[in-house]
């Protein structure tokens, strides 16, 4: 008899809670959400199963510190992690060493346990470093490439199809493009291989004004973090469950996504965001595009930009 899929999500907070709402919302499987705080997971996932009766789903939710109840996931999306703070004493943020430090050890450590208890799993990277954290994930797992995959890119595509929707005062749905490279400030949007309603998008935008959304996708992480005070993530975490759904009903999404390039686009063992074919055994395959000369110097300086970070790992 075929059985549900079963989706574990790693950290209960903000992205990882949201992400648990829209995969029962979607019906894709059971859910088990793990925080390491005690009552969190708990407390979220028995709110969210008694929203069930209520919005007509039955898939199951149990929330927990343990892992030994998420063996024999299928996917697995990671969000735990700290996020950078301010020290009340000093005034000073937690600086990107810091966070790489903190984060690759809680990472790695969350790798561990789930892979001792679902080897055949495909695992999902949210946790930020994005790029570095997958860096963490791939040696902590043992995994091959195809199961190891970082969010970033369907995120920063949504807030780029967002801007060009506001813009233009059209559906979004008829909007495709892509943004690739790394998840920071360098990502690579790629307004020529942009269209609405297969149009092209330079046939309806001023290039000041493709800029102008190209500089506001860049920074979109940072203008929800001005507004709100910490990270967003209604869109995160509906960005991941986009790749889950892609594999739990192996839909074949292309997606842009953080994988490991072996070769693709001239890198090699540096994970960056490439189009991908998005099934149920991961990555199915990364597809090359043809790059201009500016988009491939972009894309070089977002590759360096993941470097620096990489270089911080002990790997
Ligand atoms: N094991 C399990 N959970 C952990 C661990 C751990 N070792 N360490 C921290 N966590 C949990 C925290 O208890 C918290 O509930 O991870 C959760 C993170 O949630 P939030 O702080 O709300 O952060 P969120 O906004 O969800 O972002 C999560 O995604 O986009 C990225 O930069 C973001 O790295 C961050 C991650």
């Amino acid at each position: 008899m075929p059985r549900r899929n079963k989706i574990t999500i790693v950290g209960a907070g903000n992205v990882g809670a949201t992400a648990a709402h829209w995969a029962v919302q979607q019906d894709l499987g059971d859910v088990v959400l793990v925080d390491i705080k005690e009552g969190l997971p708990q407390g979220k996932a028995l709110d969210l199963a008694e929203s069930g009766p209520v919005m007509g789903f039955d898939s199951n939710l149990v929330g927990t510190n343990d892992y030994d109840a998420t063996a024999g996931s299928d996917v697995v999306v990671i969000t735990a992690g700290v996020p950078r703070r301010k020290d009340p004493a000093t005034g000073k943020f937690t600086s990107r060493d810091e966070l790489v430090d903190i984060n690759r050890k809680i990472v790695g450590s969350v790798t561990k346990e789930i892979v001792a208890r679902s080897p055949d799993s495909i695992l999902i990277c949210v946790s930020n470093p994005l790029d570095a954290m997958c860096h963490v994930m791939l040696a902590e797992s043992g995994f091959p490439r195809e199961r190891v995959i970082g969010m970033a890119g369907v995120l920063d595509t949504a807030r780029y199809k967002t801007f060009i929707g506001m813009e233009l005062g059209v559906s979004v749905e008829d909007i495709h493009g892509m943004v690739l490279g790394g998840h920071g400030d360098t990502m690579v949007p790629l307004p020529s291989h942009t269209s609405v309603g297969g149009i092209p998008l330079r046939e309806l935008m001023s290039e000041e004004k493709i800029d102008a959304i190209i500089a506001r996708t860049r920074k979109g992480g940072g203008e929800i973090v001005g507004l709100l005070g910490y990270s967003g993530y209604y869109a995160p975490s509906a960005s991941v469950i986009a790749m889950v759904e892609s594999i739990v009903r192996d839909k074949k999404r292309v997606l842009p996504a953080a994988c490991l390039c072996q070769g693709e686009y001239g890198y090699d063992k540096l994970f960056l965001g490439v189009p991908t074919v998005i099934g149920a055994g991961g990555v199915d395959k990364i597809i090359e595009m043809k790059l201009g000369d500016k988009e491939k110097q972009m894309l070089e300086v977002s590759a360096n930009a993941v470097r620096d970070v990489v270089k911080l790992l002990p790997y």
